[in-house]
């Protein structure tokens, strides 16, 4: 099974929300077996439209790009997994944009995981490298070294695999790669064994770019 994440961060109005979904919405994606997820992450005002849009897509899942680290309550502006857990299947938690941005620490990433998990959702935790704990239940970890997202340096496969070996956690744990992935490169990692997926910012802006990728995934 390989995974293709699109992460939207807080890009796109919600007309262009409409334009991208009328676009993919159209595409054949009859060619795609078992053995593919897709899971798209909006910004939250966009969650409900693109899951309504594309729920007859059973290859198609929706995932929030973070979650709160409170379960529910009085938290003004915050998102948290009551309000998300209809909505989605999956979460990505410790970016490294959220990390450097909004100082978010390992305990409270943790929390997030641990929320997360327990209600459901499954968690996509994210590492900038070997260094970053990885939770005990993890499920998925992506590994987004940070000079390589939206720089267009994307890293080598060598270099990935050699990070995954210094990762501790079980053979279970669907090991995902993100860093300027693009059309052009993404077969080259996901021809690998050892990549179950592709975490993917700036090129899943574009309907057109994002449905190449998954076509490679698929043959
Ligand atoms: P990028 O972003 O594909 O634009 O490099 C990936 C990410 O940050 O998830």
């Amino acid at each position: 099974m390989k995974y293709i994440i699109a992460n939207w961060k807080a890009n796109k109005t919600l007309s262009e929300v409409k334009t991208w979904l009328n676009v993919f919405s159209k595409k054949d994606l009859s060619f795609i077996k078992s053995e593919l997820q897709i899971i798209i992450c909006p910004p939250y005002p966009f969650l409900s439209l693109v899951k309504e849009k594309l729920q007859d897509c059973s290859y198609v899942k929706i995932g929030s790009q973070d979650i709160s680290f409170f379960e529910k309550g009085a938290y003004t502006g915050e998102v948290s997994v009551e309000n998300l857990s209809d909505l989605v299947d999956y979460a990505l938690i410790g970016h490294s944009e959220r990390r450097y941005y909004f100082e978010e620490t390992a305990r409270i990433l943790f929390q997030k995981f641990n929320l997360a998990l327990d209600n459901n959702i499954k968690p996509i935790f994210c590492i900038r490298s070997a260094a970053d704990i990885i939770p005990e239940r993890s499920i998925f970890v992506a590994y987004e070294p940070v000079y390589a997202i939206g720089t267009g340096r994307n890293e080598s496969l060598d270099q990935i695999l050699k990070v995954k070996k210094n990762l501790s956690f079980s053979k279970d744990v669907k090991f995902i790669y993100g860093g300027s992935v693009n059309e052009n490169n993404s077969s080259y990692y996901l021809k690998n064994q050892e990549i179950d997926g592709l975490l993917v910012g700036g090129a899943s802006l574009s309907p057109e770019k994002f449905y190449k990728i998954i076509k490679q995934a698929g043959d």
